[in-house]
């Protein structure tokens, strides 16, 4: 029997225990053996569950306990998230999170930690929720040099958008049904403001580049202050606003990566991309173009991705995972300056118009005074 423990008991951290609860016996089947989960750590009171003997509100239960080999970081968050993650590795325990903040700001740091104790700190669910996505990349198609990655990695904002674009739903209202559906992360600031999908393609960058991708220095814009004129504006042009992330190599070997809302031609396989449903394309020098669409966010769906690595970890304790990345000496992100695009331009009482290819240090000069201006993908 092996045992296991969960790490906060929110949206995703409910989904890994009902996920183990319901797949019991395909997962018994597929690492050798019945897995239990032994505690869920969280302050709240759970006694009313079926399951609330299982609750500890006590990190160093866990810690100390031999029995638990692999834990699963659902908190979020980098404070007690980060501590407890660096604790597990030290006392030897494997970790698997969803956690993207913590992933991409000390991924390197806990990598390092998971290297020193021959364990793993695997992080599938942490970019594009279920899908699978990152082992993808760093196996099937290791042999490649990644050219360009580009993605709809948030599915709050792509929910709020697909409703502005289909129902005509102002944002505010989008936002608030992607709250109650549980989509948006607890301050909805990271998902508008473009910050979760900017510390996704870090994190892709991250694999893909082999150096770490800092999120603060990565330029993000978010879908603040998209309208309804120029979601209209763009559909008369033939386009569908969405946030993308991308990150491409040049050839001095540097990489642009941000995160910014392009217009993408209707018949685009990112932009029939809806709701909350994330879609990335990988390009690889050998393969070309990958595409990996699925859910994006969601309980289960989020969840099955932290439990497929807890299963992972089960079945390669004896050899981990050789997972890591630079802290950052490579220094391998490149301005947008010297990035060049079409770009749509709305000045102020006039249609919206497509412009032809320039920098985006020049487009920023040119439109100053635009009251809209997206990079076309
Ligand atoms: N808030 C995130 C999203 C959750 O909407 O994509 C999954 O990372």
């Amino acid at each position: 029997m092996i045992k296991v423990a969960i790490l906060g008991h929110g949206t995703v951290g409910s989904g890994v225990y009902e996920v183990f609860d319901m797949n019991a016996a395909k997962i018994a089947e597929a690492v050798g053996q019945p897995v239990e989960v032994k505690y869920v750590l969280d302050l709240r009171d759970f006694s009313h569950l079926p399951y609330g003997d299982k609750f500890v509100s006590d990190f160093s239960v866990i810690e100390n306990d031999p029995e638990v080999t692999v834990v699963a970081e659902v908190m979020g968050g980098t404070g007690a998230a980060y501590e407890f993650t660096k604790r597990s590795l030290m006392a030897g325990k494997s970790v698997c999170t969803s956690n993207k903040e913590l992933v991409a700001t000390r991924g390197d740091e806990l990598l390092k930690i998971a290297e020193e104790n021959n364990v793993n700190y695997l992080f599938e669910a942490s970019v594009g929720g279920g899908i699978p996505l990152l082992r993808p990349m760093m196996q099937c198609l290791a042999a490649n040099e990644i050219v360009e990655i580009r993605g709809i990695l948030n599915g709050t904002t792509n929910y709020i958008l697909t409703q502005m674009i289909q129902n005509g739903v102002a944002f505010e209202d989008a936002l608030k049904q992607a709250q109650a559906n549980g989509y948006a992360e607890k301050d909805p600031t990271a998902d508008i403001e473009g910050h979760d999908a900017c510390r996704k393609i870090s994190i892709l960058s991250d694999l893909a580049f082999g150096d770490k991708f800092n999120p603060d220095e990565v330029p993000c814009e978010g879908i603040t202050k998209i309208t309804l004129e120029d979601i209209k504006q763009a559909e008369k042009l033939g386009y569908a606003v969405k946030l993308i992330g991308r990150a491409v190599k040049c050839d001095d070997g540097k990489v642009y990566a941000y995160v910014a809302p392009h217009l993408i031609d209707k018949h685009h396989p990112l932009a029939s991309v809806e709701d909350v449903f994330n879609a990335i394309m990988i390009d690889g020098n050998a393969t070309g173009d990958v595409m990996f669409y699925g859910k994006g966010a969601g309980k289960l769906a989020t969840a099955s991705a932290v439990v497929a690595d807890m299963m992972d970890s089960i079945a390669h304790s004896e050899k981990r995972r050789d997972v890591s990345w630079g802290s950052g000496e490579k220094h391998l992100l490149k301005s947008i300056d010297t990035l060049s695009s079409k770009w749509y331009v709305r000045m102020q009482g006039e249609e919206g118009k497509i412009m032809p290819e320039m920098t985006t240090a020049e487009a920023n000069k040119q439109f100053a005074q635009a009251e809209s201006c997206m990079r076309i993908l």
